[in-house]
């Protein structure tokens, strides 16, 4: 069949074509091999609870009490809980003290049935959203602007970004009649933009990064057509914790006349008070004349519960092009201003909870704990000689070996117990430093046993583990939708029941 299609090119041409499709194929099946090994092998830490607790693939015929259902539920969480509320995650729980958390919880509860999507029933929700908004705003500049900074909550950091996205793709088709719309971002901005691109059908045009790891500057001037509707930065970045030159970057934007939109996903709760404690913090937020919208997420560094997020943006006009509004429905009149329909209120009411019984002193002590435990852990590994820093980050630290293969020491510290980020481009792990590791004892145990991992890597450079082949497979495979169905079939996993 092969050569049938292959019949009009010249013989050689033709053979060595199809014998580099049959090795391809050889290839293919090496890779589909590998693959099927390390499914097999993370299955077993992805459904550990197989052989524990009963799984439900159908609906059970009668239903199991309500007390069965809380004690398998509480001995899960003891299962899980240990791990971060010791400090040995990197990122996901912020704050994770046992009374802020009761707090929360309480307040979910009494809020548990709101949605916001019914105002005229729960106005709570609405007075507790734009709360959230307002207080959010005044602590990212909108004090020191005469532009009105408005915004609405979301659900995550994903979701602002993604709104945010397709509030600029539709702005500039109804007021610059582009109708095939770019973003620029720099390689480093956070996966949400790629996936806004995808799902707004917006080209993204990528700009690469400096050796300091912060976007550059000529690339985006340089990268800018007729058809850019909004520039990227972060503050800071995911991957290394850099602050990208939003101050540069915006005032192009701004001069150009397109959107500039600063990720403050990670930043916004902590870098007003960087500044303040009297961190070397660079300009990030509407005080930059071209910042024209911030994603701020509450549910990290704001100490909320997870699914809230603030997308905020400079002036009514621009929030307008985020809503949507259905006026000819049977259904009746509708509106929403985010994704989603019905949301949940409890959610907001507990994030606007967190914000107000922290205030300001709060959010002061809880970075001032943060960023010297950050620098503890810095100065820690600057000692370690096999390792060094990468970015000139504050409280998201980066780092990669000389002469090691830093996912095998990634994977010891597994072993030891802790679960750090494995990144690549370059191959790095990150720590991202939360309120979890600012107690007694962690940013010791952390350097320990990080000098313990590289000792022992140094000892047994070849020894195999799991991560650091799935990284090591991912790096060297040059065919990145090989890479992408691993992702996928790594999904499919997550959701088979076991
Ligand atoms: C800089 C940055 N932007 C966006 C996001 C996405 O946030 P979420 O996971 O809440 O969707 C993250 C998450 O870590 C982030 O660090």
């Amino acid at each position: 069949m092969m050569t049938r299609y292959l019949s009009w090119l010249p013989q050689r041409a033709a053979s060595k074509i199809f014998r580099s499709i049959t090795r391809l194929g050889f290839v293919q099946k090496a890779i589909d091999k590998e693959m099927n090994r390390m499914m097999a092998d993370l299955e077993n830490t992805v459904k550990p609870y197989g052989d524990k607790f009963q799984a439900f693939s159908r609906l059970p015929a009668a239903g199991v009490s309500r007390e069965s259902i809380l004690a398998i539920m509480n001995r899960i969480n003891d299962q899980e809980t240990a791990k971060w509320k010791n400090g040995f995650v990197s990122g996901a729980v912020y704050h994770g003290d046992a009374a802020h958390i009761d707090f929360l919880n309480r307040v979910y509860s009494i809020n548990s049935q709101s949605n916001p999507l019914h105002s005229d029933i729960w106005p709570s929700a609405a007075k507790y959203e734009s709360e959230i908004v307002s207080m959010t705003a005044g602590m990212l500049g909108a004090d020191r602007t005469a532009d009105e900074i408005c915004g609405v909550v979301s659900s995550g950091g994903t979701e602002s970004i993604l709104l945010a996205m397709k509030t600029y793709r539709d702005r500039a088709r109804e007021e610059k009649r582009i109708t095939h719309p770019e973003m620029i971002a720099p390689v480093t901005a956070h996966a949400a933009f790629d996936k806004a691109a995808q799902y707004f059908n917006i080209k993204m045009v990528h700009i690469p990064v400096g050796q300091d790891l912060r976007a550059d500057v000529a690339a985006a001037q340089q990268a800018i057509t007729k058809n850019t509707v909004v520039m990227i930065g972060s503050a800071p970045s995911f991957p290394h914790g850099v602050v990208d030159p939003i101050a540069e970057l915006s005032e192009i934007a701004r001069k150009k006349g397109i959107g500039f939109h600063t990720d403050a996903c990670l930043g916004a709760f902590v870098l007003p008070w960087a500044e303040r404690l009297g961190y070397d913090v660079p300009a990030f937020d509407f005080r930059l004349p071209g910042v024209t919208s911030i994603s701020a997420d509450t549910h990290k560094y704001g100490y909320a519960a997870k699914g809230t997020s603030v997308i905020l943006y400079r002036g009514q006009a621009l929030r307008h092009y985020q809503y949507f509004t259905a006026t000819d429905w049977p259904g009746g009149l509708y509106f929403s201003p985010s994704f989603a329909g019905s949301r949940p209120g409890a959610l907001s009411a507990a994030c606007w909870a967190a914000m107000v019984s922290l205030g300001e002193t709060g959010y002061l002590e809880a970075a001032r704990r943060i960023l010297s435990t950050a620098a503890q852990i810095k100065e820690g590994i600057k000692r370690i000689s096999d390792l060094h820093l990468l970015g000139d980050s504050l409280w998201v630290i980066a780092f990669s070996a000389r002469d090691l293969n830093i996912y095998q020491v990634m994977e010891k510290m597994g072993q030891k117990g802790w679960s750090l980020n494995g990144l690549h481009r370059p191959a790095c792990i990150h720590l991202c430093v939360t309120l979890r590791h600012a107690q007694p004892g962690v940013a010791e145990r952390f350097l320990a046993d990080l000098q313990g991992a590289v000792e022992q890597v140094k000892a047994h450079p070849r020894e195999k583990g799991q991560t650091a082949p799935v990284y090591g497979m991912a790096a060297a495979i040059p065919f990145r939708g090989l890479v992408g169905d691993m992702l996928r079939r790594y999904i499919d996993l997550l959701y088979r029941v076991k």
